[in-house]
């Protein structure tokens, strides 16, 4: 392969740049020619392309957000976005692409790929639901974010001895609330794998570390809950604390990438680049007990994640 192009595409995630900052360095180096295609697959319909060199990606490590911009492209799902995609790669000369996304962009690579463009695959998202990788890029540097935003509400939550109830992003995975619920304490923790009566749950939790002599709570929900203005009013109500809630949002996905997401999107990079150069496409780079590995997307798609029960089973002890 002499030419491959670059993409982002669905939410964007701490690390992205340093994932397309790796992709060209080391195409480049074997004396490839990458393009970066704005907007993720939109770019590819829309032509919206640019050659890029070893240099255009300096000073972007340590950037959040991606540098190529991403869109959730609703075209592309469509034949005719997908042959324009197509006529655009035969215009540029383009003959792979590493596509850095989730798993709805893992399914326009697949899509691609079976029409004869080969595409990579590299999981970026701070959801870290992509089923057949132990990680994502971007979920690192989120979990530290959540976990600094809550240490803040603890100090207020504590000086008023109150209930804070928060919303955490994650999609219908409920990976980011367990995590950071562990590392902030919470006296509860409500996630979509585990929990169906939700009020019931929380309200026993609140009441038994009542007895203990708590008097401030910080309850973690993931966004496939959601209801958390309504779960505060309920609290507030049956356990005779005042209660806030708070959806954190957006704020989640920004930031300077962590330490390790940084290293894990440069190796996930540089891997994708060397499959394209043997030719091979229609993979996924993913992370499987600590080992770098490459699956067959149309597989990886398939798979289904079970929740860490263990972690939640000890959250659940230790959360008194
Ligand atoms: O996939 C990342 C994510 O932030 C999810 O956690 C969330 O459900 C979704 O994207 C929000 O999407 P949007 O930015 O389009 O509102």
């Amino acid at each position: 392969m002499k030419t491959i192009g670059v993409l982002t595409s669905g939410g964007d995630a701490p690390g992205m740049n340093a994932a397309i900052r790796a992709v060209v360095r080391t195409a480049c180096e074997s004396g490839m020619t990458v393009y970066g295609i704005n907007r993720g697959y939109q770019g590819l319909i829309d032509e919206d392309i640019r050659e890029l060199n070893i240099r255009s990606v300096s000073d972007i490590i340590h950037r959040g957000g991606t540098m190529l911009y991403s869109a959730r492209c609703l075209a592309f799902k469509e034949e005719e976005g997908m042959q324009k995609a197509i006529a655009t790669c035969k215009k540029f000369g383009i003959e792979g692409i590493v596509v850095i996304g989730g798993d709805g962009s893992f399914r326009g690579a697949r899509d691609l790929s079976l029409r004869g463009i080969p595409c990579i695959g590299v999981p970026g998202t701070i959801d870290n639901d992509i089923v057949c990788s132990d990680y994502t890029i971007g979920y690192d540097t989120c979990l530290n974010t959540i976990m600094d935003m809550v240490d803040r509400l603890r100090d207020t939550v504590e000086s008023h001895s109150r209930c804070m109830v928060i919303e955490v992003m994650g999609n219908r995975c409920g990976d980011l609330t367990l995590n950071s619920g562990i590392a902030v304490g919470a006296t509860a923790i409500v996630i979509p794998e585990i929990h169906s009566d939700v009020e019931k749950h929380v309200i026993e939790r609140i009441r038994r570390t009542q007895k203990t002599d708590k008097k401030h709570f910080i309850i973690m929900v993931a966004e496939g809950i959601g209801g958390v203005a309504e779960l505060a009013k309920k609290i507030q109500n049956e356990c005779g604390v005042e209660s806030r809630s708070m959806v954190l949002g957006h704020v989640q996905r920004g930031g300077s990438p962590s330490a390790r997401d940084r290293v894990m999107a440069s190796e996930m990079g540089y891997h994708a680049v060397q499959l394209l150069m043997k030719g091979i496409g229609n993979r996924v780079v993913v992370i499987k007990d600590d080992k770098m590995i490459d699956l067959d997307i149309y597989e990886a798609l398939n798979m289904k994640k079970p929740v860490d029960e263990t972690l939640y089973k000890i959250a659940h002890e230790i959360s008194i």
